[in-house]
């Protein structure tokens, strides 16, 4: 394939031998970067025949270790898939080869006056492919939706080398499966995303984006409930604890905006074209507020400062991951249970001695629970007692309405508590849909199940 292609260096085996998960590296044998279309097929055809796994790799932000090459084998990099192939502005929307980075393409077809909402906290690194691999959301899925509702139509390159179209470039689609939402989630185990066509909105021309310290983080999801039943639709609704916000603030050299009794924070973002309309909204949200308690309200007055807030919010994950290993749980309920879930995770922390860092989409109940590694020892952090734990957390889930995960995926590191969301018969069925794409079991083996 190519000496820029083929890389074997030791420094390769462990740059791509890990993504954000934890601190799992695992070395694959070789990472092959393809060029195009025709080359990733020749090797996946190669594989194929000769039983060699393949794990394919977007931009490796993610946090399930979905893209850890854990049976060694072939390490794609879909990194050179990075151009923008087309902005059909006429019919709103555009086709990106998968390596695209979400920003790059958010960019490029603002410029033009459109919009791709789905904006994961990773977006400026994270690749376009990685998000359909796992339905990615982000802050403004509380208003616009995640990842599959923007995809109209998928090239995937199959096990076999055969390269498929999965639908239609078409706003509406009722033929046969729906093979497109299919490959959206499957964390690349059913096939490889080369192309992905999106559709695209009008860019709404402002937003108002506000901050509230609130006394207890539960009254905050309560409060958020109250908002989204009030017929108000926030483009962004995230609640976040005081050690996430402390730490970004630290790490960024901003002023934090907590204040001393302050549990939490929630920011919430109203966007669209009419200016009166936004204020009302907002009066609406803080009047809502108030009535939970929640009564010092804060306004960014400037582009800057909400860029500044957006920035705490956004790099939370990745602050606490430096103060210490997490395991990452991205929780979800119905939104009314929100509380429920918050309150829950904190006595099953307490009863089996965890520190969490909660933060999240609180418009869309998904909730991301941080577990602190600390100054637990590796038995303790690996061992049965704190799989316990989480497991209470997930039947907690269960319980409220709710799943195990929200938008990062199964990946590797979920997989053994799928059991405690789906019956043998959900599982058999995925195996038998798996099966039927990949019948060598060579496509990112023993990820979402074994
Ligand atoms: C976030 C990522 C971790 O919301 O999903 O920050
Ligand atoms: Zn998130």
């Amino acid at each position: 394939m190519g000496e820029e292609v083929v890389y074997f260096d030791d420094d390769n085996l462990i740059r791509y031998g890990h993504d954000e998960t934890e601190d799992f590296v695992f070395q694959p044998d070789v990472v092959v970067k393809p060029k195009d279309v025709d080359q990733l097929s020749r090797l996946m055809e190669y594989c194929n025949s000769n039983q060699i796994p393949v794990t394919p790799r977007g931009a490796g932000t993610g946090l399930s270790g979905a893209s850890l090459p854990i049976n060694k084998g072939v390490l794609v990099s879909m990194e050179n898939f990075n151009r923008i192939l087309d902005i059909d502005e006429s019919n709103m929307q555009a086709t990106v080869e998968s390596g695209v980075i979400n920003h790059n393409l958010r960019e490029a077809v603002e410029n033009r006056g459109l919009f791709y909402p789905p904006d994961p906290a990773s977006k400026g690194s994270c690749f376009i492919g990685g998000n359909v691999a796992h339905n990615s959301g982000g802050p403004k899925a509380v208003k616009y939706g995640v990842t599959k509702d923007y995809i109209l139509n998928l090239e995937v390159v199959l096990p076999s080398g055969e390269v498929v179209w999965t639908g239609a470039n078409t706003l509406k689609n009722s033929t046969g499966y729906n093979l497109t939402q299919l490959f959206i989630g499957s964390e690349g185990t059913l096939g490889i995303v080369t192309k992905v066509v999106v559709r695209l909105l009008a860019k709404p021309k402002h937003n108002l984006l506000l901050w509230a310290n609130v006394a207890k983080a539960t009254t905050a999801c309560r409060a958020v409930s109250d908002i989204m039943k009030s017929g108000v639709v926030p483009s962004g609704m995230e609640l976040m604890e005081r050690k996430g916000i402390d730490l970004a603030c630290d790490k960024l050299g901003f002023n934090n905006p907590m204040v001393s009794g302050s549990e939490a924070a929630i920011m919430i973002e109203a966007d669209g074209d009419n200016m009166d309309q936004l204020y009302a909204d907002c009066e609406s949200i803080s009047e809502l507020l108030e009535h939970h308690g929640i009564d010092s309200v804060l306004f960014a007055d400037s582009g800057e400062q909400k860029e500044a807030w957006w920035s705490i919010r956004r790099s939370i994950g990745e602050v606490v991951k430096t103060y210490s290993t997490y395991k990452e749980q991205d929780t979800v309920v119905k939104r009314s249970h929100l509380a429920d879930l918050m309150a829950g995770v904190k006595e099953i922390g307490a009863e089996y001695g965890f520190e969490s860092v909660c933060y999240g989409h609180a418009g869309d109940g998904n909730l991301h629970v941080n577990i602190l590694k600390n100054n637990l020892t590796d038995e303790q952090w690996n061992g049965s007692h704190l799989e316990e734990g989480i497991r209470e957390i997930f039947r907690l889930c269960k319980r409220l309405g709710g799943t195990i995960s929200g938008e990062h995926g199964i990946g590797y590191v979920q997989k053994k508590f799928m059991n405690e969301v789906m019956t043998e018969s959900h599982l058999q069925i995925m195996r038998g849909i798996k099966l039927a794409f990949d019948p060598n079991g060579i496509m990112n083996p023993g990820k979402i199940f074994d």
